[in-house]
């Protein structure tokens, strides 16, 4: 097996300066470093009362994901064991050189592991969920469409969507009337992911189709640790009748992509899906899956990224400086893109401030030494992708937001597997390419127009599968002078 994905050049190779690459076949005797033969550390975590309690440590993880995973990468190191339920104990990861191993010169060693098989609730045995030998054949089958020429031919589906995104707002910017950033980014990505997916405007239905991504990817990271789990199952909790709207919403969209394929009008990927020798299930479970993977991640780009530009004045300003030099007034379009430097800068800070997947999951088959600990088989990981993109060796202020960390030419001392957004190695986002061209349009459409402003004060963040804020964010905005 080879380290790329089927046709896929959006996965990041193996670097060719790096080292490490050398240990890939060797397996290493425990406790000793494959690399330089050194002995490994063991994994050290929390030691002390109450924190290395399972049960107190899980309910301390479940009240603020991200700021325990930080406090646990403070006091113990970027390996680190947390002794969280249901899978205790689990290494979570953010050392680069760690997570270069994991996701690229060792990925064979790395099985999705028993974290994932609450994804397959949703979405069944698919993209995100298959472990790599049976993976590429559905990789294979929906990769035309997220090729550069693909996601060009689609580009006219989201200048319609981003204009009528504009619409709506200058509806907004009338009235001076606060509004929330996030169901308005939703609306944008279930219009374009559906019409992608399924070639249909998904944002259509008065908002249940965005409710049943949402409410899917809660219930899928509720079932990796919550309490639900301790009510009897046969009790119909409120929040259970809402899971079961969700899937009901998810099965109608699904039945009308297929008839519609059927009848020869169905969307590109659906149809990439038929047509592909899988089994008969794939169509839910890849369809799902994209949805899920898809939808509610870039949408929560969009508003970190919004919400970050309402409160930083100078970006906001320099934003609407080179969206007026570049484009005269004129809405952007994805020829626009390469032009659109500060743009992309912008977006780029806002997924390490904010990634949407803040941490997804591996299983080591055999014994491993990452970043010189030693990770025992059958050890489930969490590669901790915020605590990656907020380790201060690696970032300096890491709780700043400055896009200058990203300005093309400049040379950061920072190690490449320090930024991870979309993943990395052969399993990594397939919609990376899709999702970052629309994010930049979106805000250089939003930043020429309108000046955007924060209408509420601190934002809470919450966190299951993604990062999102608690409670939506609130903005106001002007149309700009120009
Ligand atoms: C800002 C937006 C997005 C973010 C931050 C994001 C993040 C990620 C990450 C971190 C992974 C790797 C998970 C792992 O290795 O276990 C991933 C995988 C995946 N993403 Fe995305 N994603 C985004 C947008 C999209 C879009 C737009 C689509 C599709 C329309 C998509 C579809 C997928 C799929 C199918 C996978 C599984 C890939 C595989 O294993 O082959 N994502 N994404």
């Amino acid at each position: 097996m080879t380290d790329a994905p089927p046709d896929d050049s959006t996965a990041t190779p193996v670097r060719p300066d790096d080292t490490t690459t050398t240990a890939t076949t060797a397996r290493p005797e425990a406790g000793v470093c494959p690399v330089t033969g050194a002995r490994a550390r063991a994994v050290r975590g929390p030691r002390s009362f109450p924190l290395s309690n399972p049960v107190i440590s899980t309910v301390a993880y479940a009240a603020d994901p991200p700021g325990y995973s930080l406090r646990a990468q403070r006091d113990h190191g970027t390996v680190v064991r947390l002794p969280i339920l249901p899978h205790n104990p689990t290494v979570q990861l953010s050392a680069p050189d760690g997570i270069r191993r994991v996701l690229q010169v060792n990925a064979d060693n790395y099985a999705r592991g028993a974290y994932y098989e609450a994804f397959e609730l949703f979405m069944g045995r698919g993209l995100l969920t298959l472990e790599d030998r049976d993976w590429r054949a559905h990789r294979k089958a929906v990769n035309p469409a997220f090729t550069p020429q693909a996601i060009a031919d689609r580009a006219g589906q989201s200048d319609e969507a981003i204009a009528a995104l504009l619409d709506r707002w200058a509806a907004h910017a009338r009235t001076g009337e606060p509004f929330d950033l996030f169901p308005e980014a939703m609306k944008l990505t279930c219009r374009v992911l559906g019409m992608a997916l399924v070639g249909k405007d998904l944002s259509q239905d008065g908002g249940e189709f965005a409710e049943a991504v949402s409410v899917a990817l809660e219930a899928i990271f509720k079932n990796v640790g919550s309490v639900d789990k301790a009510i009897p199952s046969f009790v119909p909790t409120p929040y259970r009748r809402r899971v079961a709207r969700a899937r009901r919403t998810l099965e109608r969209v699904v039945a009308q992509a297929a008839r519609d394929v059927d009848n020869g009008a169905g969307g590109e990927v659906a149809t990439l899906i038929r047509a592909a020798d899988l089994p008969d299930d794939a169509l839910w479970s890849d369809l799902v899956t994209l949805f899920l993977a898809g939808v509610e991640t870039t949408a929560l780009a969009l508003t970190w990224t919004l919400y970050e530009i309402a409160r930083h004045g100078e970006v906001r300003d320099t934003l609407a400086e080179e969206t007026d030099r570049v484009l005269g007034g004129r809405p952007p379009t994805a020829g626009d893109l390469d032009r659109l430097t500060y743009t992309a800068m912008v977006v780029d800070e806002s997924l390490r401030a904010h990634p949407p997947v803040w941490q997804f999951t591996r299983e080591a088959i055999e014994d491993d030494v990452l970043s010189g600990h030693h990770v025992p088989a059958g050890t489930p990981l969490l590669v901790s992708v915020y605590g990656a993109h907020h380790n201060p060796e690696q970032w300096d202020e890491p709780e700043r937001f400055d896009p200058e960390r990203f300005r093309p030419g400049g040379s950061p001392a920072r190690d490449r597997s320090a930024y991870l957004p979309f993943g990395g190695g052969r399993r990594q986002c397939i919609g990376k390419r899709m999702g970052l061209a629309l994010l930049q349009q979106t805000v250089a459409a939003v930043a020429g127009r309108f000046r955007i402003s924060p209408a509420q004060g601190a934002v809470r963040g919450g966190a299951f599968i993604t990062l999102f804020p608690k409670g939506g964010i609130r903005v106001t905005i002007q149309e700009r002078a120009r």
